[in-house]
């Protein structure tokens, strides 16, 4: 049913923008044909409103390179399409309410991809977080926090500063926090935890030690450390954490029918919905994410069972 409504709202768009060039009929028929596909889709969300909405969404963005492949395009065209497809979702977040999006953009394991291809992706990063950043991008026009989570001194020097630029030009926007998982994994992002964690524990420690050796010069005696003062604790790791700041994903969704997580938010989503589509990510529509939250919507009931256990 839901394939179906999807085929026949995707063909009546594509027709109307297909008919675009011709006389003023064709014109009226392509406005129209947009009217009515606006107007659908906000009955589709008004529907979607009834029920609660996630808070926070995240997306591992798959299927690009075989979307360019099984259309004959060329090197790159499947990651362009993935990032126009990104603004489509973050557009239609935004109408829905959802305030957190965060998009696995790139792992630490892609760099071992061709030089050409990793090469190509930074290129497309450079060029559209400039985009990003002009002054009538999505970005500005809905007020979007952009922060990029990663080891982001592997990047190189260009892609790093825009990234940095990006955090720091929309650092005060609040309607929607957009988080781009760039040089990333999981795993990198639980050692880095644990590597700062380990760094505030002993800078603690010298100061504990030294204000025990004052005491020592000056009474005698032995002070021994607490343990608090020195193991590391669950809070310390989630106040490292790179998502420290925002809410746990209340959905990921993952397209292109791969039913892995490959180590993307893996301290995140205890308690997180998956869903995987089969759609390639170019191909997501707003439908597609409606029909997710729907499926959302209705597990949500067990899964705050499960989390008030
Ligand atoms: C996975 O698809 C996707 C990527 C490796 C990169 C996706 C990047 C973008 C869409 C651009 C994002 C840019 C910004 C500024 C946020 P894949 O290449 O693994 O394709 P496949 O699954 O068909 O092999």
């Amino acid at each position: 049913m839901f394939d179906f409504l999807f085929l026949v709202f995707s063909s009546l768009r594509d027709l109307g923008m297909e008919n675009g060039n011709g006389g003023n009929l064709q014109q009226l028929f392509q406005r129209l044909v947009a009217v009515i596909y606006d107007i659908l889709q906000r009955l589709f969300f008004m529907v979607l409103s009834v029920g609660p909405i996630p808070n926070h969404i995240a997306f591992i963005m798959d299927g690009n390179r075989r979307y360019a492949r099984t259309r004959k395009l060329g090197p790159g065209a499947g990651h362009k399409a993935g990032f126009s497809s990104l603004i489509r979702v973050l557009e239609c977040c935004y109408k829905m309410g959802v305030k957190y999006v965060t998009v696995y953009a790139f792992s630490i394991d892609n760099f071992k991809r061709d030089p050409c291809e990793v090469q190509s992706i930074m290129d497309l990063m450079l060029e559209k977080i400039d985009e990003l950043l002009r002054e009538e991008s999505i970005v500005n026009n809905h007020g979007i926090r952009i922060n990029f989570f990663g080891d982001l001194k592997l990047l190189s020097k260009p892609v790093r500063m825009a990234a940095e630029k990006a955090m720091a030009e929309t650092a005060k926007n609040t309607n929607v926090v957009l988080s781009v998982c760039v040089a990333y994994t999981s795993t990198n992002e639980i050692v880095h935890a644990v590597q700062e964690s380990c760094k505030e524990k002993l800078a603690r420690a010298q100061v504990i030690s030294d204000v025990n050796a004052e005491i020592r010069n000056s009474f005698g005696g032995y002070t021994k450390p607490l343990e608090e003062e020195y193991s590391i604790t669950l809070e310390d790791l989630e106040r490292h954490i790179y998502s420290a700041e925002i809410p746990d994903p209340d959905i990921l969704i993952r397209t292109s029918g791969e039913t892995r997580l490959s180590n993307f938010l893996l301290w995140q989503t205890t308690f997180c919905y998956l869903h995987v589509l089969d759609a390639l990510w170019p191909d997501i529509s707003p439908w597609w994410l409606g029909w997710v939250i729907l499926h959302y919507q209705r597990a949500k009931p067990y899964i705050d069972k499960n989390k008030a256990l």
